[in-house]
């Protein structure tokens, strides 16, 4: 029986980790490790709670103690690391919460892997999940690969590709086996309303102004997040050791564009008038350091693991703005409190 610790499971990305893992091997045990932050929302992972292979805890990856005794009591055969402080945004105003969580949170984990693993490395896995946001700004033209040198930007790529440092220098001095997969940007169900689709679909439904950094020309590859478990799925289990993998949906979108894309998509659901919602469409102030262009090579995870996207961005779209017209009770809870505070700051 495997054991699998996966941390920041309650959050966007590691709930549909935790929720494959959990359906698609019962003979594992999942234990998903995270401190519900904001961010975090065991609501995400309601159909499976009862699940007999999955179990929670409330911890954070920066105790160094509380980690430790988790590592030795469950002794884990495998960590998915997910837990993060994930917003840019975030990051330019708070810049050492995420050094806290991102870079020393990370090096904590791996610290207690290599202490738990100490016996034999043979067997075991760190998969570290990171972004394409290490490799930097892209001009119109041209890829990342896995061999694009990294050149973060903003303070929340600089922590992560800081962190992507650790994992590997653990695994060139101690020998701990690691992958690694560097990710494009995720859409899907359970995203928070502070990333932009979510933002934009939030904001659409309740007839607020649109804002668009910029000019709107910047450029994203956008995955729907289920396309991304399964990548993480497939690397964790047939990923070469100390390599890293870039994962992505083939499918860059300025921003502007998109956002029209919603817009067009919202009318025809809410039963509005063609054109109604783009007319909130607000420019605002642009975002200091932002990066022109990510797109992401995957050609490495499609050759070597059969690895692509299953679900086009039009069918991924529908389903995202489906499920959130469908979970408006969700919306409402993590948009009240704190979020008001943190929209009026950044937006006003
Ligand atoms: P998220 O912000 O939705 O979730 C992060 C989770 O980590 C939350 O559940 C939160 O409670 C938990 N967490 C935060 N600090 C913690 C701490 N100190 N201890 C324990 N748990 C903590 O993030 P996400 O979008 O799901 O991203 C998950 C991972 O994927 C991150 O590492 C991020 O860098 C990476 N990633 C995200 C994207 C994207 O588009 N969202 C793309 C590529 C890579
Ligand atoms: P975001 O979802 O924050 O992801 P990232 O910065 O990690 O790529 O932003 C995606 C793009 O959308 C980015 O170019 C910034 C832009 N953006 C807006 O124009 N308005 C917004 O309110 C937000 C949150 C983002």
């Amino acid at each position: 029986m495997k054991k699998i610790i996966i941390t920041g499971g309650a959050g966007f990305i590691g709930s549909h980790v935790v929720r494959r893992f959990v359906n698609q091997y019962p003979e594992y045990q999942i234990l998903n490790l995270d401190s519900l932050s904001y961010a975090g929302n065991l609501e995400n992972l309601k159909d499976i709670e009862d699940c007999q292979n999955y179990s929670f805890v409330k911890a954070d990856i920066t105790d160094e103690q509380q980690i430790s005794k988790i590592f030795s009591e469950f002794q884990p055969d495998g960590i998915i690391h997910l837990a993060a402080e994930s917003h840019v945004d975030r990051s330019i105003t708070s810049p050492l919460e995420f050094v806290k969580t991102n870079i020393i949170g990370t090096v904590n984990l791996l610290h207690a892997a290599k202490e738990c693993w100490k016996n034999s490395f043979e067997g075991k896995r760190f998969h570290h999940i990171s972004t394409d946001e290490v490799f930097g700004a892209l001009g119109n033209e041209g890829f990342f690969t896995e061999e694009t040198k990294y050149d973060p930007h903003s303070p929340y790529s600089a922590s992560k590709a800081s962190s992507d440092h650790f994992v590997r220098a653990y695994s060139d001095t101690y020998g701990l086996p690691i992958v690694i997969t560097n990710c494009s940007n995720n859409y899907g169900p359970n995203h928070f309303p502070e990333k932009l689709i979510p933002l934009m679909i939030h904001n659409i439904i309740n007839k607020k102004p649109l804002p668009v950094y910029g000019d709107g020309n910047y450029t994203r590859d956008w995955l729907y997040v289920i396309d991304h478990a399964i990548a993480i799925d497939l690397v964790f289990h047939q990923g070469k050791n100390q390599e890293n993998y870039n994962v992505g949906g083939f499918n860059e979108w300025k921003n502007i564009d998109l956002v029209y894309l919603l817009c067009n998509l919202m009318d025809e659901k809410l039963g509005r008038k063609n054109g109604e919602s783009a007319e909130l469409i607000t420019f605002v102030k642009d975002r200091p350091g932002h990066d022109l262009r990510y797109a992401i090579d995957a050609t490495k995870i499609n050759k070597e693991l059969g690895w692509k996207p299953s679900v086009t961005f039009e069918e991924g779209l529908d389903k995202t703005v489906e499920w959130y017209l469908a979970n408006k009770d969700w919306l409402e809870n993590v948009t009240s409190g704190a979020y008001q505070k943190y929209y009026q700051q950044q937006y006003h």
